[in-house]
């Protein structure tokens, strides 16, 4: 069905998430007619709201996070609000008493979406209670979206998943990973899959290493309660960072499905080498940023920030290297690097292939330049390709050249959200761009021995990095060690 019928309650409908993220989402779904008619969403949060007041307050979320007004009221007419304790028995069963009231009104044949975009503190309360007040038992369809953090290490992560599984099951649960509804994350698989001169030479004998870089210009802003206690590498390595090496470096699935996908997935996150605590060192690079001057304004350092420990040891950057131990992708090094207060704001992809046999043009050349693929993810989205060609007029010298494709140049393309494709997704039943239980539990399993000896180690040199740099200087030599460098966000020869 095209055009899903569904109630979707989301949980936390005052929070940050819901009002930048989630209602202007759905309206740009009504917008483009993705949406039936037969739709209702149901705002929960603890504030006392009447339904014209939320209304009120989702038609500002939508005007500030798109620019413009809505003329039109019918949309935030389908909102409705019900003000709620997480831990009161009555709250449940009215909730389900509206429910059941708007099912009629909206025919949605008891489709429930219940989108959790709250503390995960919660998560176990919520689910259990929308059991046991009956919440759950409809006639149609429920799923539940769960926002991250998935866990703060693989024993809670664990420990949460037991619970929200006595509730709903493995196949009703969609974990967001927003990086999985990027537009050019979800092309990392066509460019591979669907191009004849890539595959062949996706592999230890042709690549020689990858680089995913995800550079952010702002600092913790208003987060510092949860990014104290999380960093850079449960923030964004645990997630996102593994999930585009999971995409990257999976064998082609057997069809499209969510489960072939998924499963390729799962098996590159279980081949990733352990690391031991004694390892730790030489694999991963930590960092803090100090002041500095990003996009030409001056910025206190992360130690300075609210509800930020003064004596802090929490990492905002973090650069590793690591390594997949299977046959396709034996001795080629994945190195990934993101952090906070970085120069500019920029996700990419660099896969670097290894050099010509011998260089040929050694009289005219010292030096060839590796052939390099890559995938921008934001904020410019496309694909460029580094080979070397002849200077023209000149004898048999090279020079790069530069193939360039440009996929949020084309004219009245408007990339759409993350969310808005996400929740698309759930409200159609698929999947596939949300992380299943097992590459959630293997991503916890590789990352938990890095967090525990950072931890347990205070680093002797916090801050270590100038606010508007690209990170400390072990960084580059994780790679130099190798024989490598970080290429340049704006690799352009
Ligand atoms: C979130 C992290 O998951 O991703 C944030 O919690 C981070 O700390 C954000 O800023 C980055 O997302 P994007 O889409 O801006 O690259």
């Amino acid at each position: 069905n095209m055009n899903p019928k569904s109630l979707i309650v989301i949980f936390g409908a005052t929070g940050d998430l819901a009002k930048r993220k989630l209602f202007p989402s759905i309206y740009q779904l009504y917008e483009k007619g993705k949406l039936s008619e037969e739709f209702a969403v149901v705002g929960v949060a603890r504030r006392p709201l009447s339904n014209d007041e939320f209304r009120n307050y989702v038609r500002q979320s939508v005007e500030n996070a798109l620019r413009q007004e809505l003329s039109d009221l019918s949309f935030v007419s389908h909102f409705y609000y019900h003000p709620f304790d997480v831990t009161d028995i009555a709250s449940y069963q009215q909730l389900k008493t509206l429910l059941a009231q708007l099912d009629e009104t909206y025919h949605t044949d008891g489709n429930r979406i219940f989108y959790l975009a709250m503390a995960p503190e919660f998560f176990g309360t919520i689910t259990s209670r929308l059991k046991s007040e009956g919440l759950t038992a409809t006639n149609g369809w429920k799923r539940l979206v769960i926002e991250k953090p998935f866990g703060h290490d693989f024993r809670s992560a664990q420990q949460l998943n037991v619970e929200i599984r006595q509730s709903f099951a493995e196949h009703e649960i969609y974990r967001i990973d927003h990086y999985l509804g990027k537009e050019m994350v979800q092309n990392i698989e066509v460019i591979r899959f669907s191009n004849a001169i890539f595959e062949p030479l996706w592999n230890n004998r042709f690549i020689s290493n990858i680089q995913i870089t995800s550079s952010e210009t702002l600092g913790v802003e208003d987060r510092g309660r949860y990014y104290d206690h999380s960093g850079a590498l449960r923030d964004m390595v645990q997630n996102h960072m593994l999930q585009m090496v999971a995409l990257l470096a999976m064998e082609p699935p057997i069809k499209l499905t969510t489960d072939d996908i998924r499963s390729e997935k799962v098996k590159v996150l279980r081949a990733l080498r352990p690391i031991s605590h004694d390892e730790v060192d030489q694999y991963f690079v930590r960092g803090q940023y100090g002041r500095g001057i990003v996009n030409g304004k001056e910025v206190i350092s992360y130690r300075e920030e609210n509800n930020v420990d003064p004596n802090s040891n929490t990492e905002t950057f973090v650069a590793g290297k690591l390594m997949i131990d299977n046959f396709r992708w034996a001795g080629v090094p994945f190195y990934i690097r993101t952090g906070k207060r970085m120069t500019e704001k920029s996700t990419k992809i660099v896969v670097q292939f290894k050099d010509v046999p011998m260089n040929l043009y050694y009289r005219t050349n010292e030096k060839i330049q590796p052939n390099l693929l890559i995938i921008h993810i934001q904020p410019d989205e496309g694909i460029t390709l580094h080979l070397n060609g002849k200077k023209s007029g000149e004898n048999m010298k090279t020079t790069p050249i530069e193939l360039d494709y440009c996929n949020n140049c084309i004219d009245g393309i408007n990339t759409p959200e993350a969310y808005e494709k996400l929740l698309y997704d759930c409200m159609r039943g698929d999947a596939t761009n949300f992380t299943h239980w097992d590459e959630v539990a293997a991503s916890w399993q590789f990352v938990d021995p890095i967090s525990e000896v950072w931890e347990s180690t205070k680093a002797a040199d916090f801050p270590n990095y100038e606010a508007g740099s690209m990170g400390p200087k072990a960084s580059d030599a994780l790679l130099e060690k190798d024989g490598f460098r970080w290429w340049p966000i704006h690799y352009h020869q």
